[in-house]
């Protein structure tokens, strides 16, 4: 029997993280040049549950039994095995394989649940909708990574331009103009838990400037969201340093992200900033397209260990 394939882009913030743990907007795309995907193979002489799970990109080769409950995987698939009212999976072996760097903000381990779900549900003949999908893969970033926001399942689940408020449905961004970004990564590990925690702990000490830079941020993103709209990226990109300025005044941003962030912006971009969690990790540049190598090449000499040229479009590609 051919495997079952399923497969989930990366992602990036364009504006609002951090901001969006407080229920301010944020706006997030798929990044489809890095992806997770999952291969699904019915094992037909194995025993019921027995699963083998098969991840070279992090030396894993176990059984489901054998990992621990709260492994992202086994939380994966033992959340859909919930939903799906089964009292036991036949016995099957998943290989897992993604290109999305990790701890850097591209939505790596979202976007391997999403796969995986996404998978191991299509193998057992349930085409389950995106919501479905969305929901179990936010129960594994819930349990993972503390206190999401969910922009990171839902952008990749749906793989589109969003426009995103905590709890409550997200909006589909539609791009007037298609645009290019650039993503430089700084080589600095971005651990974005524990950002996120510190900048918890700094707003309890000063809630009112902290909750002023997080309403400051929120006017960007409406802006920035009428920008794609309307097609002014001169202007998106301004929205953007905007925005790396306020995550610098809230502490996520480092000298190597502004140092690229810098190194973009003097090579051309229309404006650049961090992405994600920040402390390391990526960021990223609005560029005109003409340009994007360029940037890239500028974003190399300043320190960045790899850069993605990338195309925002209204609707994805079609890839399983
Ligand atoms: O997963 P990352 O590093 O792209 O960061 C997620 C964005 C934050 O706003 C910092 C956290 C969240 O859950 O929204």
């Amino acid at each position: 029997m051919p495997a079952i394939v399923a497969s989930a882009p990366g992602k990036t913030i364009l504006v609002g993280e951090h901001s969006v743990v407080y229920n301010r907007p944020a706006i997030a795309v798929p990044v489809h040049q890095v992806r997770a995907k999952a291969s699904v193979f019915a094992l037909p002489k194995g025993q019921p549950d027995q699963i083998v799970i098969f991840a070279p990109g992090i030396n894993l080769k176990a059984n489901l039994s054998a990992l621990p409950n709260d492994h992202p995987f086994a939380i994966g698939l033992h959340q859909l095995k919930a939903h799906l009212g089964l009292s036991h999976f036949p016995s099957f072996e998943v290989h897992i394989h993604s290109t999305i760097p990790r701890a850097g903000g591209l939505g790596s381990s979202a976007a391997v649940s999403v796969a995986l779900i996404r998978a191991v549900a299509q193998f057992l003949g349930k085409d389950l909708p995106n919501e479905e999908i969305n929901q179990l893969a936010y129960m594994v970033e819930k349990r993972h990574h503390g206190t999401p926001s969910g922009i990171d399942n839902t952008v990749i689940t749906y793989a589109q331009p969003i426009f995103f408020i905590r709890d409550i449905p997200f909006e589909k961004i539609t791009v007037k103009k298609p645009f290019t970004l650039v993503i430089g990564n700084s080589g600095v590990e971005g651990l974005t838990a524990k950002l996120v925690a510190e900048v918890r702990a700094r707003r309890e000490n000063d809630f009112e400037l902290y909750e002023t830079i997080f309403d400051q941020i929120g006017g960007l993103v409406l802006s920035a969201r009428q920008s794609i709209e309307t097609g002014e990226l001169n202007k998106l990109g301004t929205l953007m340093t905007e925005n790396h300025t306020l995550l610098q005044k809230i502490g996520v941003s480092c000298p190597e992200l502004d140092h690229l962030v810098d190194a973009a912006i003097s090579a051309g971009a229309c404006g650049a900033k961090l992405s994600g969690g920040g402390g390391g990790g990526n960021m990223i540049a609005l560029v005109n397209e003409t340009r994007a190598e360029q940037v890239c090449e500028a974003l190399k000499i300043a320190g960045a260990v790899t850069t993605i040229s990338t195309q925002i479009l209204s609707s994805s590609p079609s890839i399983p």
